[in-house]
């Protein structure tokens, strides 16, 4: 790139971001409580099976499987979960950094309860092979789910990228590898549910911030890949697809969560240094909430403010939000989604092996 091209587009951004981080700290600096949402969260976890008082002794431990709980919002969640049940439960961190995993469960306080444990599977989400040795994994060692937590994310760059499956990977960290686990899984949430404990899915994403989906394209492969496009469209076809998967399983909880501005390592991968750089200088300077805080609101919308069955759409300080920001789709396009979501996760033939 020309010297004088570089100079005007970094005077740009950095006009750019300044502008944005201002607007961005004006608006979302509504004074946020970490130490009442704690409190609230140790106090309402101990309302939960097997934590309440009349709960039997026999109960084992909680099942929270965390895929992308190694960094950001999912991290901030495993991290509240585990210091809300004093580490008895069954925690499970999916992802690929494994220093970082291990790191984040030696924080944890350590498990007294039987059946609790913490461990650590990598699984490189972005594949649907890996995706389903994960998942086979789970539904052969486990017997129950209560939270599913979804999360992962990674941004090398906003163009369109190609996995060794011929898949976006920023697509399929979004929405199809969410789908996956969240369908393949839901025989142990059932199970969960039969025992009378919690079964709640939950995704952090951006309720309401998906406007129309082009039912004539989806997945982007017909009328082409756009950054913009992606993110008018995508969130609400987790809107869409929690609707569906509600009708389906009318027992089990569905969350879909906005986690607002979080100080968390999105912008760490961005190949571009100066871009990356005006990304990480932004977060810092203008988002208000840290994985811990943000962990805690999110984690309060899991435990107490979705409190039955259905879907849940949830703002960043785990309140639920206006019905009318929510795009209801009709029944065929949640059939048209769904069809094109199960054969979108399907293993190819050649990566089986
Ligand atoms: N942060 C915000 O301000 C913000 C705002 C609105 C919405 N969101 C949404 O919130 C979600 C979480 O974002 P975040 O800020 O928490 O991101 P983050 O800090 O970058 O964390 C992303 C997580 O995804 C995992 N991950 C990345 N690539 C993966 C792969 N190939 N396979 C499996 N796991 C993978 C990472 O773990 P490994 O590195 O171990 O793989 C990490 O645990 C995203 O959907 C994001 O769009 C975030
Ligand atoms: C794990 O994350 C840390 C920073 O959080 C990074 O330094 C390290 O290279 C990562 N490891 C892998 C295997 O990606």
């Amino acid at each position: 790139m020309p010297t004088t091209n570089s100079t005007s587009f970094a005077l740009a951004a950095s006009l750019f971001t300044l502008t944005l981080t201002t607007y961005i700290y004006k608006t979302h600096r509504r004074t946020s409580n970490l130490t009442s949402i704690r409190t609230s969260n140790a106090n309402d976890i101990s309302h939960i099976p097997p934590y309440s008082t009349e709960s039997t002794q026999e109960r084992s431990a909680p099942v929270a499987v965390f895929l992308g709980g190694t960094a950001g919002v999912g991290r901030g969640m495993a991290e509240a979960y585990a210091k809300h049940t004093n580490g008895n439960a069954h925690i499970i961190l999916i992802g690929r950094n494994a220093t970082n995993a291990q790191a984040i469960i030696d924080s944890f306080p350590k498990p007294t309860a039987p059946g609790a444990k913490h461990e650590f599977i990598y699984c490189d989400a972005t594949l649907m092979a890996e995706c389903k040795r994960t998942i086979d994994d789970l539904l052969q060692r486990l017997t129950t789910i209560n939270y599913l937590v979804l999360s992962p994310m990674f941004v090398r760059s906003f163009h369109k990228e190609e996995t060794s499956e011929g898949k976006e990977p920023k697509l399929v960290l979004l929405y199809y590898a969410r789908f996956k686990f969240t369908r393949e899984l839901m025989p142990l949430m059932q199970k969960a549910k039969e025992a009378g404990e919690d079964a709640k899915v939950y995704i952090v994403g951006g309720p309401g911030l998906g406007k129309r989906i082009d039912y004539d394209d989806l997945g982007f492969s017909k009328k082409g890949y756009s950054f913009w496009k992606v993110r008018r469209q995508f969130p609400a076809y987790l809107d869409v697809i929690l609707q569906e998967f509600a009708a389906r399983n009318p027992l089990i909880t569905f969350i879909h969560a906005y986690p607002g501005p979080v100080r968390s390592a999105l912008a760490d991968n961005l190949e571009w240094p100066l871009f990356r750089m005006f990304f990480k200088m932004f977060f810092e300077l203008s988002f208000p909430f840290s994985h811990t805080e943000s962990g805690e609101y999110m984690l309060h919308a899991m435990l107490t403010t979705a409190k039955h069955p259905g879907v849940w759409s949830i703002n960043m300080f785990g309140e639920t939000m206006p019905e009318q920001k929510i795009v209801v789709a009709t029944e065929r396009e949640r059939k048209m989604l769904w069809e094109h979501s199960v054969e979108g996760t399907v293993v190819p033939e050649s990566a089986s092996s």
